[in-house]
C-alpha cells in the first residue's frame, strides 16, 4: 500500500477533506525544533543547513515530536531556504536571527543565478520521506515549501525584513522583474513539492509567512499568480494543500481563491469568521496564539475552547494548530498536554 492510502484514514487528512472525524486532529507548526531538548541534542555541533541534508538526522528530528506529543501529523524537518541553497545560492540561518542571504537578487542579472531545482539537487529529500513514511506508517508526513513572496522577501531584502521595503520597491517599481522572480521561485516550490509527494508526503503547506505585509489588491496582482500556479501544479496529486500566511485577515479569501483546500489562520481572526471570509469548500487550520502556552493550564484550556468552539461554528474541517510557530522557550510539557486535551474535548 501507497503512504497515501495508509494516512487516507487518518483524522488529520480526513479533516482536511472536511470528512466526519473521530477527535479534532492537532499538528503544531515548528513543533521540530528548538523547543525540545531532543532536538538539541542530536543537532550539537551541526549546523542548521547541514542538518537538513542528513537523512537520518532530518527523520530522527521529524519524528521526536510525533514521539514525544503523540500529535495527528509529522513536518518533514527542514527550512523554507533548503531548496534556494540546492540550486547553489549563498545563503545561510544564522541562529536567532534566519536566512541571511550573501549576495541579494535585486537585478535583471541576478535572475540568472536562480537556475531551476532538479529533483537530482535534493537526493536527501526522496531518502529522508522514504524513511519517515516507513516509520510513520498510518500518521501522515506533512511535505511542506516557502511560498514565492516570502522567499522572495529574504532573497531582495538579504535578510529578515520588518517591512519589506525593497521587496516591495521591486515589486511596484519593476512590476516585470518583480513577476519573472517570482514564476522562477514558483517553478523551483513546484520541484520542491513534487519530490516530497512523489517520496511519500500525505499532504503539503505551503509557507507565505510574510504576506500579510500586502494590501489585497497587491497580493491579486503581484503574488497570486505565482502561488496559483504552485498550487495547481501539484492539484494532481490529489493529497491536501494547505496554505499558511501570519495576519492575513483581509487576504484568507484571495489566499483560498489561490487553490488551497485547507488555508491557515493566526490568532487574529476567530475560525468562524474565516470561514465566511475564505468562502465555503475549504477545511481551516489554526489558531491559537503561540503566546498563550505560556499562561497556566487553565487559561491554555479555556483558549483552545474558545479555538474548538469557533471551528465548530464554522461548520468545516478543522485541523488545530497554532496561529505561528511553537516559540522556541515554550515548555513540551504544555504541547503534550494541550495535544492531549483537544483530542478528548
Ligand atoms: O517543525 C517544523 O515546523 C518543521 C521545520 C521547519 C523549520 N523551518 C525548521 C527551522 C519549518 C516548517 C520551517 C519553515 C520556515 N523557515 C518558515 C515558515 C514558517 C514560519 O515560521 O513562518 C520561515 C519564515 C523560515 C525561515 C527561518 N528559518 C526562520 C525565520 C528561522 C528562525 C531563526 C531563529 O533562529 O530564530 C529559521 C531557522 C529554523 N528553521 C530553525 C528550525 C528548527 C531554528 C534553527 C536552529 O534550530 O538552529
Amino acid at each position: 500500500m501507497s503512504a497515501h492510502q495508509q494516512t487516507a484514514a487518518s483524522p488529520f487528512i480526513r479533516a482536511c477533506r472536511r470528512e466526519p472525524v473521530p477527535h479534532t486532529p492537532v499538528w503544531f507548526m515548528r513543533q521540530a525544533g528548538r523547543s525540545l531538548p531532543e532536538y538539541l541534542k542530536v543537532r550539537e555541533g551541526i549546523p542548521m543547513l547541514e542538518s537538513c541534508t542528513r537523512p537520518e538526522l532530518i527523520a530522527e528530528i521529524t519524528m521526536q515530536p510525533v514521539r514525544r506529543h503523540g500529535v495527528d501529523a509529522a513536518i518533514y524537518f527542514s527550512d523554507i531556504v533548503v531548496p534556494l541553497k540546492a540550486i547553489g545560492l549563498d545563503l545561510d540561518i544564522k541562529p536567532g536571527v534566519g536566512p541571511v542571504v550573501a549576495d541579494p537578487i535585486r537585478t535583471r542579472a541576478d535572475l540568472d543565478r536562480l537556475r531551476p531545482l532538479e529533483p537530482d539537487d535534493v537526493p536527501y529529500v526522496t531518502e529522508a520521506v522514504g524513511l519517515l513514511t516507513g516509520q510513520l506508517g498510518a500518521t501522515p508526513l506533512i511535505g511542506f515549501a516557502g511560498a514565492p513572496f516570502t522567499l522572495a522577501s529574504y532573497l531582495v531584502e538579504g535578510g529578515p525584513s520588518r517591512n519589506h521595503e525593497r521587496t516591495k520597491a521591486m515589486m511596484y517599481g519593476e512590476p516585470e522583474l518583480w513577476r519573472d522572480l517570482l514564476d522562477r521561485l514558483a517553478d523551483i516550490t513546484i520541484t520542491f513539492l513534487k519530490v516530497q509527494i512523489e517520496a511519500g508526503a500525505s499532504a503539503v503547506q505551503l509557507f507565505d509567512s510574510w504576506v500579510g505585509a500586502l494590501a489585497p489588491a497587491d497580493y491579486r496582482t503581484h503574488v497570486m499568480p505565482a502561488s496559483a500556479k504552485v498550487f495547481d501544479a501539484v492539484a494532481g496529486y490529489g493529497v491536501p494543500r494547505i496554505h499558511f500566511g501570519v495576519g492575513t485577515g483581509e487576504l484568507l479569501g484571495l489566499m483560498g481563491e489561490a487553490g488551497a483546500d485547507v488555508v491557515g489562520v493566526d490568532w487574529r481572526v476567530p475560525l468562524d469568521e474565516a470561514a465566511r471570509r475564505v468562502g465555503p469548500g475549504k477545511a481551516l487550520q489554526g489558531n491559537l496564539d503561540p503566546s498563550v502556552l505560556f499562561a497556566p493550564t487553565a487559561a491554555v484550556e479555556a483558549k483552545a475552547d474558545e479555538v474548538l468552539a469557533a471551528a465548530a461554528a464554522s461548520g468545516t474541517g478543522h485541523i488545530f494548530n497554532l496561529g505561528h510557530g511553537v516559540l522556541p522557550t515554550t515548555d513540551p510539557d504544555t504541547l503534550t498536554r494541550l495535544v492531549d486535551y483537544v483530542h478528548g474535548a
